[in-house]
């Protein structure tokens, strides 16, 4: 096994104390601040030794309300994901009505720091606004998708380093080409895809990097190989075509309840995207306990042992430009909302590096040290 037994092992970090951790994560009182962290202490800093990213998913209120969150963000994140601000939904809730406070606020807060911003979504089905849903079907429909990009793009120029401007556009049991059965592609067929990067290129300058996102990519099984599959075949048709995709989101959303993660399957699919001359970010990382009887110390070991086996494979490819957790800490957990698995369960889920007091657990000790060693990024 390639990336077996080589690293130190959690918890036993080199250079990076559980004290530094605490501090940086803003989970130790505010007097123990008197010797601020090493300068290998966050995980944006250890991202960066390879030319990578650290970044997650953020929701405004957040960080206005809990400085200790936000003290975690600023010290951990070079990059944040409006979770839910920029989804067109939010944004345009009527043909002339923009909600752009939230986004506003979390550029904001990511320029004061130097952060940059991934801007997450131009397009997805779970997101278009109801008037939307109908006025694409109406003969000028591609101008409403259009002058959505026009609203949101520049708007976040210099900021945003990254667009997912197609989110989870595969199902590969909807449609012959792979293509999930979405309103854009009732309403403009398969070449949707293609038109929306133009279009979003046309905007954004040559700044914003232009990503596919999609779920459902990681895991050996029958399912996800459809995904890999036909991911592929787009990813050939819009190169053929002269689209302007410059890289592909891996969601990562893990599931310990679908085994173990395969890495020479999941790099060579990583090598796959990579052959096309695509970036590759992983966008979406958390994990989705199974079993919650277990003492807490072995459902966080697991959780770090499911990281581990994704983000060596990962930052073993160059052109892997960074990992996105989907929130930093279980006390925002989407999976802990109703509706969600972890909800309802005592404590929640525990799927992201810190717990629900801010403290790192051992998935923060996976994407330490799997940053710590990663091959270096191609440049950008
Ligand atoms: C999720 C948010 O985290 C939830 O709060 C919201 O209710 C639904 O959307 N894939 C995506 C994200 O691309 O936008 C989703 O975010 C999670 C799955």
């Amino acid at each position: 096994m390639r990336w077996g037994g080589g690293g130190p092992r959690s918890g036993a970090l080199p250079q990076l104390t559980r004290r530094d951790a605490l501090l940086a994560a803003g989970a130790l009182p505010f007097s123990c601040l008197a010797q601020p962290p090493t300068s290998t202490t966050t995980l944006q800093q250890l991202a960066r030794r390879s030319g990578r990213f650290f970044g997650a998913a953020v929701q405004p209120e957040q960080l206005a309300r809990d400085p200790a969150f936000r003290a975690a963000v600023a010290a951990h994140c070079g990059v944040i994901t409006p979770e839910l601000a920029l989804k067109w939904g939010a944004v345009q809730p009527t043909p002339r009505r923009l909600a752009f406070d939230a986004a506003d606020s979390l550029a904001h807060f990511g320029r004061r720091r130097f952060l940059k911003m991934h801007g997450h979504t131009l397009l997805w089905h779970r997101s278009v606004p109801d008037w939307a849903r109908s006025a694409i079907h109406e003969p000028n429909g591609w101008e409403v998708v259009r002058r959505w990009f026009e609203i949101a793009i520049p708007r976040f120029k210099g900021t945003t380093i990254w667009w997912d401007v197609v989110n989870e556009p595969i199902e590969p049991q909807d449609h012959a080409q792979g293509l999930r059965r979405t309103p854009f592609l009732q309403a403009f067929g398969a070449d949707y895809i293609r038109r929306a990067l133009e279009s979003a290129r046309a905007l954004g300058g040559d700044g914003a990097k232009l990503l596919i996102n999609e779920y459902g990519l990681e895991y050996p099984d029958a399912e996800d190989e459809a995904r890999r599959r036909q991911l592929l075949h787009l990813v050939d048709a819009l190169k053929r075509a002269g689209a302007p995709l410059d890289g592909i989101g891996l969601q990562a959303h893990l599931r310990l309840s679908r085994g173990n993660i395969d890495q020479e399957v999941l790099a060579a699919f990583l090598r796959e995207l990579a052959s096309r001359d695509l970036a590759i970010v992983i966008t979406e990382l958390d994990v989705r306990e199974a079993d919650y009887g277990l003492p807490v110390a072995q459902r966080d070991a697991r959780v770090g042992d499911a990281v581990r086996q994704l983000l060596q494979p990962v930052l073993d490819e160059p052109a892997v430009r960074g990992v996105i957790t989907w929130g930093l800490s279980d006390r925002y957990s989407w999976m802990n909302h109703e509706g969600e698995s972890g909800f309802g369960v005592r404590g929640g889920n525990r799927g992201l590096p810190l717990d629900a007091q801010l403290a790192p657990k051992p998935f923060f000790d996976a994407l330490a040290e799997t940053l710590r060693y990663a091959r270096p990024a191609v440049a950008a």
